[in-house]
């Protein structure tokens, strides 16, 4: 298709302002946004009138082709993204997964990995264990290879579970870095008590993964690393909040003016823990993932949290496995691979849970799907804009279209989809990635190896007047009592 491409008539949707106008595309950038905007005629035209224009959804939270639970994720570099693409995501950031603890073999395995790209992707790094050469090595990550983000496993007991003290050293080194420190918040002895208790009692199914790590772990692990990375100073992001018990240690923290981002994913806004009751055992694995898919209750919760503002942007944790892979657990529940799919289906969801039943503005959709996440990983107004200059990454979405989701029809390799049989408002028509015209008409036209990596610089808006002097370090030990005397529930009772 031409590289020249104009959008017509659309509203033109950004984080911070709506209005109806043209947006013109040349060589993979966005030139020109106002209206009436006139070309000549070897430039493609898109009529979008009555429609939104937006920028392509970012996903901060995927794992494609990643080695996990003895068996790798069913999408690669090439169907996850396709699958993206097709509903309106155009960008997302993966977790590299080191080798044998080194991060930098792990990252040359995920350039490999990533060389089918077809659309553009950033890289957070796992951190599984902690020694001098990791922390050497993260220095190598953030100054040379383009990683701002470091995930830390405080579940996954035995393989990526790492400990207090080496969290403490996490986060330490990520301050300095000015690299954002993520957290996976469940405690992870726990789980493997819940888990012998399950078996014990003859819990062999998928219900029992709801039942040997509920929400009460991950409201601690929570709060813990929270609390610890408070005492360290830095920022922190926690992944995947599935319960409002959880989302409530976040809302405390931010309200105390501490740096805290949180993250829900799709399936925790949407799902109920209904289906790992299903009697099918095939239709009950593929509701597992960790932190697992709560009552009902806490997806409306969670939605609540984030049209308020004390979450901040929506992700997927797209972590794909068939049901064959899922069968690896069918008679014990630990065994069967966590994950959902999500990386297509997030931008209708979103739309249709939160803008279309009227919870958001389509300037808030934009943002928590999109631009919060380029803010925070630092690669606004590159990405997360329709704005002169930036990358030529679009939606036009028709909200007086509907959209359905099936396996059937889906473009994940997965035979199963967690979202089966679902049907909602908005559609995206159209998508643009790197200023070409991949989504339309309901085909995909990707290319193999055409996404571009996307360096992300470290100290992002986040770490904006962090005081890191020794001074304030000692002060902050010494802050005077606030709690008691400021509490009336306290002084009433005297
Ligand atoms: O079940 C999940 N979430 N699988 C992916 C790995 C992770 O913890 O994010
Ligand atoms: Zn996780
Ligand atoms: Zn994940
Ligand atoms: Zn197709």
């Amino acid at each position: 298709s031409s590289s020249k491409i104009l959008i017509k008539g659309g509203t033109v949707v950004n984080a911070h302002h709506q209005e109806v106008a043209d947006v013109y595309v040349d060589n993979g950038l966005i030139v020109e946004v106002k209206p009436n905007i006139k070309v000549s005629d070897d430039v493609t035209v898109i009529d979008a009138t009555g429609k939104f224009v937006m920028p392509g959804g970012i996903d901060p939270h995927t794992h494609l082709a990643m080695e996990f639970m003895g068996t790798e994720t069913i999408d690669d570099f090439f169907s996850g993204q396709a699958a993206a693409l097709a509903g309106g995501t155009t960008m997302h950031i993966d977790f590299v997964i080191p080798v044998n603890g080194s991060l930098s073999l792990g990252y040359e395995a995920y350039v490999e990995k990533a060389k089918k790209a077809c659309m553009d992707y950033g890289f957070h790094m796992a951190i599984t264990k902690w020694d001098e050469k990791v922390a050497s090595e993260m220095d190598i990550m953030v100054k040379e290879k383009g990683v701002n983000s470091f995930k830390f496993f405080l579940a996954y007991k035995g393989s990526l579970m790492i400990n207090d003290e080496l969290l403490l050293e996490g986060l330490k080194k990520c301050k300095s870095l000015g690299a954002l420190a993520m957290v996976h918040a469940e405690n992870g002895d726990a789980v493997f008590e819940g888990q012998k208790r399950m078996i014990e009692l003859g819990i062999t199914g998928p219900e029992g993964h709801a039942l040997s790590r509920p929400p009460v772990l991950e409201a601690e692990a929570t709060a813990r690393a929270i609390r610890l990375a408070g005492f360290v100073n830095t920022p922190l992001y926690v992944v995947h909040v599935m319960s409002i018990d959880a989302m409530e240690e976040v809302a405390r923290a931010r309200k105390s003016g501490q740096r805290v981002v949180g993250e829900p994913v799709v399936s925790g806004l949407v799902l109920d823990d209904s289906g790992l009751w299903d009697p099918d055992f095939n239709v009950a694995a593929k509701y597992v993932m960790s932190p697992p898919i709560r009552a009902t209750g806490h997806g409306k919760g969670l939605q609540a949290a984030l049209s308020m503002g004390t979450l901040q942007l929506v992700g997927t944790d797209h972590c794909t496995f068939n049901s064959t892979q899922k069968a690896f657990g069918m008679h014990d529940f630990r065994k069967i691979p966590n994950g959902v799919n999500g990386i297509e289906e997030r931008m209708h969801l979103v739309w249709d849970t939160m803008v279309a039943s009227g919870q958001i503005s389509v300037t808030d959709y934009v943002r928590l799907t999109s631009t919060e996440c380029a803010r925070i990983f630092n690669i606004y107004p590159k990405k997360g804009a329709i704005l002169p200059g930036s990358d030529a990454d679009i939606i036009i979405l028709n909200p007086n279209s509907s959209f359905e989701i099936t396996s059937r029809s889906h473009h994940s390799r997965s035979d199963t989809n967690v979202y089966e049989g679902r049907i909602g408002k908005g559609k995206v028509e159209v998508t643009i990635a790197g200023g070409r015209i991949v989504w339309e008409n309901n085909e995909l036209k990707v290319e193999l190896g055409s996404g571009k990596f996307i360096k992300t610089p470290p100290f992002s808006y986040l770490f904006e007047g962090l005081d890191k002097s020794d001074a304030s370090y000692i002060s902050s030990l010494r802050a005077p009592v606030k709690r008691f005397n400021d509490n009336p529930s306290y002084n009433s009772q005297q």
